[in-house]
């Protein structure tokens, strides 16, 4: 049982550190949105004890619900930032105002759906349907009665932009998502609340409608837009990590990238296949592919500090560290395209989960040649010098970049009559010898996914042998 129990447990991730003085802020923040949600009923006079036990209820509820709030993002996302929970609770503390300024001028929905979509673009569905719930069943003040009908449209329209704003891929299905759920939510408001509460043009309830369906839903199209302006700039200041902006990170003409392709054009190359293989792998097990892509991308940028000091960058010629023939020297220039990458990481401020593939890739691997050399030389040596600095792979997404970087240079190496199961020979060999190292232990790759990855890498090297087979072309064949 205990065996079992431990198997079912996810491996402890390195939480992202908070500070005192942020963590303050969020209790504040916190603090607040349960005043500001039960303060009313302490307004009754003359006041009773059932009442102040009343708002006491009201009071814990909420900043219980807070709290809930900030642990389910944290788990859906390890890695968030102190940043983007004050954005959160700093969210839900707007819309519980903004229903005792507006609620019996502006529909809930335009109040409570266009938050969810910023919260499912930066922390993922999940988050943003436990924001969503926590907005909706908060009502602030008693005396606003929200129709039934419209409660019901608001939690499904609120709820399709969470699921969908969390899988959204670019920034035209953005704009899709904020002309149809208006569209649904007049339609399903027209079928459920009646038809009477149109008036296309009511010159003075136009913005804000009490009743008025069309008005409530093109409001809501109107701030739904507005929302779709403003994510990037929530982007910046929150370093959220939306698909829109993974997309536009793995463009090619992005200036890393560039240099990578001009003055390390043999990394550029390596990163291309390692993109290759990352991604099939990653497909295969249902990963998150936009993120093993761009991390792909960017994970041997810190090559650019030196990069002839890089096998695949020599084209020919001398080989740097057979001159300098000093294996502790050599150790360091390789930990150096790490520390270095994460330097290029800061400079172009690339999000964080984009970072973590720079040092992760690595992990603690043991830099084996050098290894043997300062042996081979009988120096003093630590094991531990010969290792990368860590950490090891924290996501399966890191994990998978490892194990991908481990086999390439294997893959591209091998001879193309090489049959299947000699290929997945080697990409067992070196899989085992990572996992066999620890390497894998923070991952939370299962022993299935593993299996996965294995028959991804096997694919694509199927794809490179075929890519290499020469065809035989005849003079008067000129069509292809
Ligand atoms: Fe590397
Ligand atoms: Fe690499």
């Amino acid at each position: 049982m205990f065996y079992l129990w431990k198997r079912s447990q996810v491996p402890i991730k390195q939480p992202s550190r908070i500070s005192k003085i942020d963590n303050l802020i969020i209790f504040l923040v916190c603090i607040l949105i349960s005043i500001i949600s039960s303060y009313k009923k302490l307004l009754i006079s003359p006041l009773t004890i059932s009442d102040i036990f009343s708002w006491l209820l009201t009071f814990t509820e909420v900043f219980i619900s807070s709290g809930i709030l900030i642990l389910v993002s944290k788990k859906e996302n390890p890695t968030i930032s102190s940043r983007q929970i004050i954005l959160i609770t700093t969210l839900l503390l707007a819309v519980q105002a903004s229903k005792l300024a507006f609620a019996s001028t502006i529909s809930p929905l335009s109040m409570v759906i266009p938050p969810a979509l910023i919260i499912s673009q930066g922390m993922g569905s999940i988050t943003a349907l436990t924001w969503v719930s926590i907005a909706s069943l908060n009502w602030p003040d008693q005396e606003i009665i929200v129709d039934n009908n419209l409660f019901f449209i608001l939690l499904v329209c609120a709820s399709v932009v969470s699921l969908l704003g969390g899988r959204i891929r670019n920034r035209a299905q953005l704009l899709q998502l904020s002309i149809f759920v208006p569209i649904g939510a007049f339609l399903s408001q027209w079928i459920l609340i009646g038809k009477d509460k149109i008036s296309l043009i009511d010159k003075q309830e136009f913005v804000f409608a009490g009743g008025n369906i069309f008005s409530v839903s093109f409001l809501l199209a109107i701030v739904m837009l507005f929302t779709i302006l403003v994510i990037p700039i929530f982007e910046s200041i929150f370093g959220l990590l939306t698909k829109a902006r993974l997309l536009e990170l793995a463009d090619k003409e992005k200036p890393l990238i560039r240099r990578l392709s001009l003055e390390a054009p043999g990394t550029f190359e390596h990163t291309l296949l390692i993109c290759g293989l990352a991604e099939e792998a990653t497909r295969m097990i249902g990963g998150d592919i936009d993120l093993v892509k761009t991390g792909a991308l960017y994970h041997d940028v810190g090559k650019l500090h030196a990069p002839n000091w890089f096998i695949e960058n020599q084209d020919g010629s001398k080989n740097p560290h057979d001159e300098i023939d000093d294996p502790f020297k050599s150790a360091e220039v390789l930990q150096a395209h790490v520390d270095e990458g994460l330097k290029y990481a800061r400079k172009n401020r690339l999000p964080k989960p984009i970072a973590n593939f720079i040092p992760e890739h690595q992990g603690t691997l043991k830099m084996g040649y050098f290894f043997q050399k300062a042996r081979e030389k009988n120096l003093k040596i630590n094991e531990n010098d010969f290792r990368y600095k860590g950490p090891v792979p924290q996501s399966k997404e890191t994990a998978i970049l490892m194990l991908a970087d481990g086999c390439e240079a294997a893959l591209r190496a091998m001879n193309i009559n090489a049959s299947d199961n000699e290929a997945l020979e080697t990409i067992s060999r070196i899989i085992y010898s990572r996992h066999k190292d620890g390497q894998l232990d923070d991952s939370n790759l299962s022993k299935g996914e593993i299996f996965l990855i294995k028959r991804a890498f096997l694919n694509v090297w199927k794809r490179i042998r075929h890519r290499r087979i020469q065809y035989p072309i005849s003079k008067n064949n000129t069509f292809s």
